[in-house]
């Protein structure tokens, strides 16, 4: 596999300061030389730029909204790149609006390729408000809605054609906050939740199964991976912890599960916030759970699909 790491380096979609710092973390705790020590071809494209965090109270439901149309751009055009070249791109957040611009380019890549995208968004949250009903204005909080063709014009137009995406290609996995307004959106587009009550009742393993059921062969699967996904237990380095997430051993497997199909085909990681973090644990956990994403077992094993 050849992969493109691609920094993004901002916070202009979150409620708090300091994912901005997310891909140097994530370069601190090694993540390339690690990916590479696994054989894996690995080139680091350093950091996209775009405007500074005004740092602006909501307005019409968006805070800056502007900012972070110039900064999905930026993302869009570099992920695309990444994927004409035939590279894998892990783009390193940053906060999760940048999903917006990453996601577009795969889905543009695949209509032009005739490759059919899955999207497995591992997060707390569904991320799936609107200006309406909002209860933050953080863009952070809409990209899955903007994706889908619910947001403003300049963003869900990003990828060329709108909406960049179907609501039947997520499958989201580990949700555990979701807003009132938010709740009825996601049942109103059928969205496909995997929560945190399913996996305890049924377990990660059941999860993933049905989350991966149907991937027909030449499909094309993105991982967005929030990194407030986890338990804040184990990942305390992120602006909006949820209690009760996924334990390390139940993300590992989710990871693995993933690895498993070999269509892994981009990635995000988000969210990752060193100024709340622990002596950079929670981007250690990240490499350490990226691995296995792309490959690393204990045995070797065959697949079970
Ligand atoms: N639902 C909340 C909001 O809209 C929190 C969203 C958090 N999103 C994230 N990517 N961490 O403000
Ligand atoms: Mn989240
Ligand atoms: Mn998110
Ligand atoms: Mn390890």
């Amino acid at each position: 596999t050849r992969i493109s790491l691609i920094g993004a380096p901002t916070d202009i979609g979150a409620g708090s300061r300091g994912a901005s710092m997310g891909p140097e973390a994530l370069r601190v705790a090694d993540i390339g030389p690690i990916l590479q020590s696994h054989g894996l071809d690995v080139e680091d494209w350093g950091n996209i730029s775009g405007p500074k965090n005004p740092w602006l109270p909501p307005e019409d439901g968006y805070r800056h909204l502007d900012e972070v149309v110039a900064w999905n751009r930026a993302v869009h055009n570099a992920v695309y790149s990444e994927l004409v070249r035939d590279r894998l791109p892990i783009m390193l957040g940053g906060d999760h609006c940048l999903a917006i611009g990453s996601i577009s380019a795969v889905a543009r890549r695949c209509r032009e390729t005739g490759r059919k995208l899955r999207i497995l968004w591992l997060d707390a949250h569904a991320d799936f408000n609107t200006s309406q009903i909002t209860p933050s204005g953080n863009v952070h909080g809409m990209p899955v809605a903007c994706l889908c063709g619910l947001g403003p014009q300049s963003l869900v137009e990003i990828g060329g054609v709108t909406p960049a995406i179907q609501p039947e290609w997520i499958r989201q996995i580990g949700i555990r906050s979701v807003d009132e307004g938010e709740k009825r959106l996601v049942h109103a587009k059928n969205l496909e939740v995997f929560d945190m009550r399913f996996i305890d009742e049924a377990g990660m393993r059941a999860a993933m199964e049905l989350a991966l059921d149907d991937l027909e062969p030449d499909t094309h699967l993105h991982v967005s991976f929030d990194v407030d996904f986890l338990d804040p237990e184990i990942a305390p380095g992120v602006g909006t912890t949820v209690r009760g997430g996924p334990t390390y051993r139940e993300a590992q497997l989710c990871m693995e599960m993933i690895a498993d199909t070999g269509m892994l085909g981009s990635l995000d990681v988000v969210e990752l916030n060193p100024a709340l973090d622990v002596r950079n644990q929670t981007a250690d956990l990240a490499v350490d759970l990226i691995e296995s994403l792309f490959g690393k077992s204990t045995l070797m094993r065959i697949p079970r699909r």
